[in-house]
């Protein structure tokens, strides 16, 4: 198979089209049988319940070429529990975890040209999503509902790839306490983009959101969790009930814990105890682990001392580490690799 002709190391993170998306249809209570397609347009009801009430989660994986030259993916069953969740949460059906997994498979094969090479520093981001596709104007859940996978290669979510970032600590709320903060659904980040436009405005490169309720205790960002560092190289990363499960923090605690030997914690991270940590990062999918220079909290500079040069010692072995399972390099845990072809 013949890749493309892209600029791998050059990419962003944008979409671009390309050739074979998955599309299921559920109507009359139950899925149809699904397909790959060419066609990149959806059409639907101009009252379709995810246009008028925002009836819609996704998710969000990534395929690699390993060393090798095998084309992987990174946990995808974990992506299709986490999506059950959220349908449930938004009154939507759930694609069996069975048929996601085979979609994703499906997708990443018929797009192979497009996952880009080893070692180029690109990935393949492969998005599952469904949303209501018929009319509702009383609001209410939709009766027919489109799951679709669509995939598309992509570089750093941050601009300037590893170089540290500077956060701003948000004044508004990400996510309510009993809200859908823990889910993947797409108004969290609808209602975000008001806070990070203001962020950029203001020069900063992302927002820290505080819990809702007290406004006193880290969360997240809009779209990776938070790792810390402590001074005494413990990894801690918040706990809370309305911040996303992200399926690369929840591997990074067992590779620190099990391949780095560091002690982990999971626990409630106060906004006063940021002064004291050594080191802050971003870690998800799109943001792999992404470090955290300095935090401003209202004019006031939090300054990691892991400097804004480069990413700080601990969080480069996690990353190394990390990257070395999803790149074939270092051999993964049972389970956490789906090799694809
Ligand atoms: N938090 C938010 C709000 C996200 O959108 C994401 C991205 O998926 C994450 C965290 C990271 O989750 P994961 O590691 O599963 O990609
Ligand atoms: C991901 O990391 O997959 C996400 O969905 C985050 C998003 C902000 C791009």
């Amino acid at each position: 198979m013949e890749k493309k002709n892209i600029d791998w190391s050059n990419l962003g993170f944008a979409y671009m089209p390309t050739d074979k998306r998955y599309v299921a249809n559920y109507r009359n209570g139950a899925w149809d049988s699904g397909e790959l397609t060419s066609e990149a347009t959806i059409t639907m009801s101009e009252c379709a319940g995810v246009l008028q009430y925002a009836q819609t989660i996704f998710e969000g994986l990534k395929a690699y070429t390993t060393e090798e030259g095998k084309i992987v993916t990174f946990r995808p069953d974990l992506n299709a529990e986490r999506m059950e969740n959220s349908a449930k949460r938004l009154e939507m059906p759930v694609f069996p975890k069975e048929r996601f997994l085979k979609a994703v498979v499906e997708t990443v094969k018929a797009n192979a040209a497009w996952v880009p090479p080893y070692g180029s520093g690109a990935t393949l981001y492969v998005r599952p999503y469904m949303f209501g596709s018929s009319a509702v104007i009383g609001v209410k859940p939709a009766e027919e509902y489109q799951f679709r996978v669509f995939a598309t290669p992509v570089g750093p979510y941050f601009k300037g790839g590893v170089k540290p970032l500077k956060l701003t600590i948000s004044d508004f709320d990400r996510a309510a306490p009993q809200g859908t903060g823990n889910i993947k659904a797409g108004l969290n980040y609808a209602m975000s983009l008001h806070a990070i436009v203001s962020a950029h405005h203001d020069g900063f490169d992302e927002n820290m959101y505080l819990d809702a309720a007290t406004r006193t205790h880290v969360e997240e960002t809009g779209g990776a969790n938070f790792l810390f560092i402590t001074k005494d190289n413990k990894v801690v990363t918040p706990k809370s009930s309305s911040i996303l499960p992200s399926i690369t923090r929840r591997s990074l605690m067992t590779v620190a814990k099990d391949y780095l030997g560091l002690e982990v914690e999971e626990r409630a991270v106060h906004v006063s105890e940021l002064k004291d940590f050594a080191e802050c990062g971003l870690c998800g999918t799109a943001a792999v682990i992404s470090p955290v220079g300095m935090v401003v909290d209202h004019g006031k500079e939090i300054k990691f001392p892991s400097g804004m040069e480069k990413m700080g010692p601990v969080t480069q072995k996690l990353y190394d580490t990390l990257t070395g399972i999803q790149m074939g390099r270092i051999k993964a845990p049972a389970g956490w690799i789906t090799v694809i072809e």
